[in-house]
């Protein structure tokens, strides 16, 4: 039967030694007892609850109920009492929370064979990793890195790089123009960069002349998006400018870093071609990784070159010396070279990707190719 506080009668030591005994053993059974938190909650809600725990009851039943001559010492064994009980409490609360822990080791095995918990590595989109590997070729020859604002000038993508208003070259980047702009002079006029050029000019604009610089970043033109064209994509730019720098620079540079990204096997031919801020301008072809070179492959044409042998890969010349006029350099001092090329284009032949499109579709199955 549950322990209940009893009234006293007789409040003399004896009696009172029988009580408190009662009272403790009642404390020592209930505490073993508690074997959870909700148990313990219990039990010390019954012993020391502020209405009616038997704490509160010995207190009336015992101490205000004694003769005024039994007070002190029925008060100094009440006081005992209270501290034994508040010190029962807090060791069963220990207690409690102790075995359950034990509880719950105890329930638990670790099983060392299971495999662990293998998280998914992200990878790098091989947009910006081919994007990187081109940087770090040129900074390896001592390029810096330098970027411009994807919404640009008129001004910064076409006139200071000597496309004159109305020019027809400026029909070969076809153009995404920011609405609203008729207000503002031409060279004003917001659009989106259709190449990272612009940024030649805004470089020399801070920088005297010598300048090694490369520049990643998006551009955007408007074509239709399928497997060889995309609206919005990315570019190297290269600009080299200081006192004698010739041609065949431009040449070793470039041979260099297509052997750096393709391997050393690889052969660069220069093509005559046309940009309004390169003279003389080039297309640099580069011998066709699939075939070899050779144009053809497997018994037939090599479908990958035309059966030409050759892939055309960038843009690039000696800077136009109108172009110095608009950066503030001097024409007559200087010399030097400039390129541009397409990230895709590259990513493309060295992945062997058959879709540009690919590399915007996030598809993860794709993409964890290039961990
Ligand atoms: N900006 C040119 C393009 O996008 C490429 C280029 C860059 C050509 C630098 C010459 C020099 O087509």
């Amino acid at each position: 039967m549950a322990y209940t506080v009893p009234k006293l009668k007789d409040f003399s030591a004896k009696a009172l030694d029988k009580a408190a005994a009662k009272l403790l053993s009642a404390l020592e059974d209930e505490t073993k007892a508690v074997a959870s938190e909700g148990d313990w909650k219990e039990f010390r809600d019954r012993w020391m609850g502020r209405k009616n725990g038997v704490l509160t009851q010995i207190n009336v039943l015992w101490l205000k109920a004694a003769p005024k001559d039994e007070k002190k010492q029925v008060g100094q064994r009440v006081n005992e009492l209270n501290k034994q009980v508040e010190a029962k409490v807090d060791t069963a609360l220990q207690r409690a929370q102790g075995g359950a822990s034990e509880a719950k080791l105890a329930a638990e095995r670790v099983d060392i064979t299971l495999p662990g918990n293998v998280r998914p590595l992200g990878a790098e989109h091989p947009i910006i990793k081919t994007m990187n590997e081109i940087v770090s070729v040129f900074r390896n020859l001592g390029y810096s890195v330098e970027e411009g604002p994807e919404i640009e000038t008129d001004y910064y993508n076409f006139e200071a790089l000597n496309f004159p208003p109305n020019h027809p070259a400026r029909d070969t980047q076809d153009t995404i123009f920011i609405a609203n702009q008729e207000s503002k002079a031409t060279r004003d006029r917001l659009l989106l960069r259709t190449h990272t050029s612009p940024v030649q000019i805004r470089a020399m604009e801070r920088t005297k002349p010598p300048i090694r610089i490369v520049v990643p970043g998006k551009v955007h033109r408007n074509d239709a998006a399928d497997a060889t064209h995309s609206p919005v994509f990315h570019q190297v730019e290269g600009l080299a400018v200081d006192t004698n720098i010739t041609f065949s620079d431009l040449k070793g540079t470039l041979d260099h870093a297509m052997k750096a990204l393709f391997g050393s096997s690889v052969k660069t031919r220069f093509y005559p071609s046309f940009f309004p801020f390169t003279e003389p301008s080039a297309d640099v072809q580069i011998s066709c990784l699939f075939c070899g070179g050779k144009g053809y492959r497997d018994g037939g044409r090599c479908p990958n070159c035309k059966a030409s042998g050759w892939i055309e890969l960038l843009g690039c010349g000696m800077v136009d010396p109108n172009v110095y006029g608009f950066a503030d350099y001097d024409a007559k001092k200087v010399s030097g070279f400039a390129f541009g090329m397409g990230v895709e284009r590259i990513a493309i032949l060295k992945y062997g990707v058959d879709d540009i499109q690919m590399f915007y579709h996030g598809d993860v199955r794709f993409l964890e190719q290039f961990r």
